[in-house]
């Protein structure tokens, strides 16, 4: 199968780097996608041909296909020439693998969400499922096992992707293959609430692979420790293991939150919080795992606790709709609605909103609110990396204070210059703003340098750089 004028380079994940609309005439638009992964791979450029294998993932998405070239790679001016290969999967078989097994399960298991009413019932369903699961994976591999050039570096992304590494080399012996996992990795005893062989072939899939990579040791260390407690001692195949701590993309950062359209949206956010009042930012998707609720309650018991800081501070809450075919995610929408209705309404005055809210999803919005941050507030319960946390202190005008999960993958390098919070802890969090908000400016100044220098150590392009390096030296950074 292996093709002589493939592609040198190929990524592989679900979501891809463009998204398509089709207008009122009929017409198709295609949208660029932000991320690490896009920047990440535009690094490398000239050097080599490059496809991108993602699925379709809406009706025009679906169409963009079928009118592309012989339902191939389509070539677009919105990717900057990067072609890219939309796989037209049957649209059930998408849905049972993507919010079925993958936003269901697996990002239940790593992200260790489940908990009473909502624990894991592996039935027949599951199984149905699961089978999607396998078929959406082998479409990937036997796509990416069409468009590699021989002895090409695949790097496959993501817990959608679990079985596509041994997919492919069952397919192509060939490749040199990476896996990169993005979320967190659950710790054994979390992990094996999965059945035995479901587990078994999860692990098996990503040791097909040359390398499998993490955002953290910590994440790594997870997945080895499942390797060995489900499939006993040595990791069998000898893959390699890497971790690869994602950066905020300083230069691509600062120029674009000083374009016009994000002053446009300063002035209309300062006119919302009131002159002289400190903020609380935070920007998430409306997702579970983020944390959101308890970080309102935090906020909540804040002005309970020090009614000083009432009509002083306004706390800016950007949760952008996410994944709402599942109840789930949409039950949580309403209940962060909820609750900052509630917070509103309680303390609330003619001139001060305590909580504003934003759901629309607005990136130069977003870029406005770091600007104006004085403290980001990133609590999730569990987070592979969470780049907001990098971003806001690189984005800020005045230098801001991170009060941080000890769960989010960022710890790890922004740990020792934020506020450490337990995201169950809603006191401690509300004590965390508190210290947060009274830090001298002398001391948030250093700690957002140090804090800075950390974020943007390993930006995406060389992120991506390296672990194309990691797989096939020849690529050197
Ligand atoms: O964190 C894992 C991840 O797949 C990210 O890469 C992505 O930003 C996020 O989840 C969003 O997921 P979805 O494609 O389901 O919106």
């Amino acid at each position: 199968m292996a093709s002589t004028h493939g592609a040198e380079v190929l990524v592989a994940s679900n979501r891809g780097p463009v998204s398509y609309e089709v207008r009122e005439d009929g017409s198709l638009h295609a949208k660029r996608g932000g991320g690490g992964l896009v920047s990440g791979l535009s690094a490398i450029g000239p050097h080599t041909d490059a496809v991108w294998v993602c699925a379709a993932l809406s009706d025009a998405d679906r169409e963009a296909v079928r009118r592309s070239p012989g339902g191939r790679c389509l070539s677009l001016d919105a990717t900057g020439g990067q072609q890219v290969r939309m796989l037209d999967i049957d649209a059930t078989v998408h849905s049972d693998a993507y919010n079925g097994i993958a936003n269901s399960v697996l990002w239940f298991v790593h992200h260790m969400l489940y908990q009473t009413p909502l624990e894991p019932v592996f039935d027949a369903e599951f199984r149905r499922q699961w089978a999607s699961y396998q078929a959406y994976n082998r479409a990937f591999a036997e796509a990416l096992a069409e468009e590699a050039a021989e002895d090409a570096a695949v790097m496959i992304q993501d817990y959608h992707l679990a079985l596509a590494p041994r997919m492919l080399r069952q397919l192509r012996p060939d490749l040199r293959i990476g896996h990169f996992s993005h979320t967190p990795w659950a710790p054994p005893d979390y992990f094996r609430l999965l059945p035995d062989d479901i587990a078994a072939e999860l692990l098996g899939g990503i040791l097909g692979a040359d390398r499998a990579a993490f955002l953290t040791r910590r994440w790594a260390d997870a997945f080895t420790d499942c390797c060995h407690a489900v499939l006993g001692p040595g990791i069998p195949s000898g893959t390699r293991i890497g971790v690869h701590g994602l950066g905020a993309d300083a230069d691509f950062l600062r120029g674009r939150s000083h374009e016009p359209d994000v002053d446009e949206r300063m002035a209309a956010l300062r006119a919302e919080i009131g002159a002289g009042r400190k903020t609380v930012v935070r920007v998430d998707r409306t997702e579970l795992s983020k944390n959101i609720v308890r970080g309102l309650l935090a906020y909540r018991q804040l002005l309970e606790d020090r009614p000083e800081w009432r009509e002083r501070v306004v706390h800016v809450a950007f949760a952008y709709p996410s994944r709402q075919d599942l109840a789930v995610y949409r039950e949580y929408t309403t209940e962060v609605q909820q609750v900052a209705d509630e917070i509103n309404s309680r303390y609330g005055t003619v001139g001060w909103t305590p909580v504003v809210l934003h759901v629309k999803d607005d990136f130069a919005r977003s870029l406005a609110a770091y600007r104006l941050a004085d403290v980001a507030l990133v609590n999730p319960i569990r987070d592979g990396m969470n780049l907001v946390a990098k971003e806001i202190p690189v984005v800020s005008d005045e230098g801001c204070v991170l009060v941080l999960s000890r769960e989010a993958g960022a710890h790890e390098e922004l740990g020792e210059d934020a506020i450490t919070v337990n995201p169950y802890d809603v006191v401690g969090t509300a004590n965390a703003l508190h210290q947060a908000l009274t830090m001298p400016q002398d001391e948030r100044a250093e700690r957002t340098k140090r804090l800075v220098a950390a974020a943007t150590a390993l930006p995406p392009a060389q992120w991506f750089l390296d672990q194309l390096h990691a797989l096939d030296p020849h690529y050197s950074s």
